[in-house]
């Protein structure tokens, strides 16, 4: 039974990294969670594991959602019915299509835009009427600092992150009459399972081998960890009039700064100079 929570949250893919640790940092704040994520079997001993589940568990349910999936739509109606609209939707699902573009295929490269991007549209379409017509919602859309800035081997993941942020702005012109917010989220370098989880494209052109070692470099030491990058969401999404969007992480902050003040001939210098060359 659920106990006292001040506001319901859906959050995407939530079975691991940022999404696992806004699930604790929202319950400790009160919300009432719906936690979705593809495989809840798999994930529900993880979530007994965390020392804060035994305080919690009463606010949270774990849902089973697949973010490019027809039956998407339905599946939220469903938990709309039994949890009324969620307050608070958070669309964290994602992953990371990585390669030189030359050697990603077609179906790669939609795949991306199948849960980035799709799967977000998805589930805003399933729960905007509502938030509209009860007069409030906050839509947050975890996108990336590479939603601002591309970056070599990051073809498809940052054109699936621009286009989320060029959608979540248009949309949060056209629905703030209606008391509803769109806010991007948009963190640098996180510690989570998405390096694990990404889908990298087959070498198959060795002149692109200099870009193959760009691709698993590990950066782990300069990250953010997951749950501050969650302590920074739920501080952000609790203001009553969120912005369009906040960075999370100095990396974000850094890389903000360069894209704004540097002319595209420098960034494109300081670019390649990371990148390498054929046979570097
Ligand atoms: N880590 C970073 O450095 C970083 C930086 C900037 C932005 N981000 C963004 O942050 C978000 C969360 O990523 P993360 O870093 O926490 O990585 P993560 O640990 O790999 O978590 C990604 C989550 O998305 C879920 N997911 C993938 N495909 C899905 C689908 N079709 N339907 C529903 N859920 C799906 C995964 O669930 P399964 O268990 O089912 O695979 C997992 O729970 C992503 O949107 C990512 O682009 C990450």
């Amino acid at each position: 039974m659920a106990i006292g929570y001040k506001q319901v949250t859906l959050i995407t893919g939530a079975s691991s990294g940022i999404g696992f640790a806004l699930v604790f940092e929202l319950l400790k704040r009160n919300h009432l969670v719906l936690a979705s994520m593809r495989k809840p079997d798999r994930a529900q001993a993880s979530f007994e594991a965390h020392p804060s589940y035994p305080l919690f568990k009463d606010n949270l349910r774990l849902c089973k959602l697949d973010v490019t999936t027809d039956s998407c739509e339905k599946t939220i109606a469903r938990l709309v019915k039994e949890y009324g609209v969620p307050d608070i939707v958070i669309n964290n699902a994602g992953l990371g299509v990585y390669g030189p573009f030359e050697e990603l295929t077609d179906q790669e490269f939609r795949s991306q835009f199948e849960t980035n991007f799709f799967g977000a549209l998805r589930v805003a379409r399933a729960v905007l009427p509502g938030m509209r017509k009860e007069g409030h919602g906050k839509l947050i859309n975890v996108s990336s600092i590479l939603g601002q800035l591309a970056i070599p081997t990051g073809s498809a993941y940052t054109a699936s992150k621009w286009a989320m942020e060029a959608w979540s702005e248009a949309l949060r012109y056209e629905v703030a009459p209606f008391g509803v917010s769109v806010t991007l989220i948009e963190p640098g370098l996180i510690r989570t399972q998405f390096k694990k989880n990404m889908v990298i494209a087959r070498a198959i052109e060795p002149a692109y081998a200099f870009l193959h070692k760009l691709v698993g470099r590990n950066y782990d030491r300069v990250a953010t960890s997951p749950e501050a990058c969650a302590r920074r969401i739920a501080k952000v999404i609790l203001r009553s009039k969120p912005a369009t969007r906040y960075r999370v992480g100095y990396d974000a902050h850094f890389y903000y700064l360069l894209r704004q003040i540097l002319p595209d001939r420098f960034l494109d210098l300081l670019i390649r100079s990371y990148t390498g060359k054929p046979g570097g």
